[in-house]
């Protein structure tokens, strides 16, 4: 089991690159980084192409213009005998082990992929272009997906080629016909992507100075 840690992104909705922002004396990649390499066998993390240059650890390589595109430069890292490969965002330093280990066992039960899921709270609206209501899902049918997400080794890079697009990977897997299934996510399991997103994280790790790292 390898891991892809994308934390390539450029912060554009944080206003800077979030993944390096202090979170209780270790930065938000860092935590990221270290569930998940206590969760596999090996870990390849993707950086913004200057902070890739300073690094000379092999498993750390730069990453792309989009997060698909930096799950690709991840990938060329992973080991040809990797089985299963999970990608995770550095942008949420709170998913747990027990989450990672969940993905992995549902991919080894036979799936091609596998996602954590939470029930949509909020109603969604299909909108144009213009902002106009084009349709209302109905909630009931939707989830709001998570990573890690774990998938067969062969079947991501069959998904990953050249120019794919998309929010998620599973978005990938599911276009070449994968089969994904959804496990339990974790409230906590945010992605950090505005301000007021890391000053949850910081109020969260005061209130629960026990919680386990
Ligand atoms: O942009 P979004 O919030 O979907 O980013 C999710 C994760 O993907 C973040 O950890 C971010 O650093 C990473 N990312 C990346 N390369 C990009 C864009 C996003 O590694 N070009």
């Amino acid at each position: 089991v390898w891991t892809i840690v994308v934390a390539a992104g450029t912060g554009e909705r944080f206003g800077r690159p979030k993944q390096f922002e202090d979170l209780g004396g270790r930065s938000v990649l860092d935590w990221a980084l270290s569930t998940a390499g206590a969760a596999s066998d090996g870990v390849v993390t993707v950086l913004p192409a200057g902070h890739a240059a300073l690094g000379s650890d092999a498993s750390t390589v730069a990453g792309g213009r989009t997060r698909a595109e930096s799950v690709r430069c991840g990938l060329a890292a992973v080991p040809e005998e990797a089985e299963v490969i999970c990608v995770h965002d550095a942008a949420r330093p709170f998913a747990s082990p027990d989450l990672f280990a969940a993905v992995v066992a549902a991919v080894r039960g036979g799936a091609d992929g596998a996602v954590p899921g939470l029930a949509v709270t909020d109603t969604i609206k299909v909108v144009d272009r213009d902002g106009v209501v084009v349709s209302t899902p109905d909630r009931a049918s939707l989830i709001a997906v998570q990573t890690p997400q774990a998938f067969r080794a062969d079947v991501l890079r069959r998904a990953h080629v050249a120019g794919a697009e998309g929010t998620d990977d599973a978005a990938l897997v599911e276009a070449v016909g994968g089969r994904v299934v959804v496990v339990a996510g974790e409230a906590n399991n945010r992605k950090l992507t505005h301000p007021v997103d890391l000053e949850w994280a910081r109020r969260l790790l005061s209130d629960d100075a026990e919680r386990p790292r």
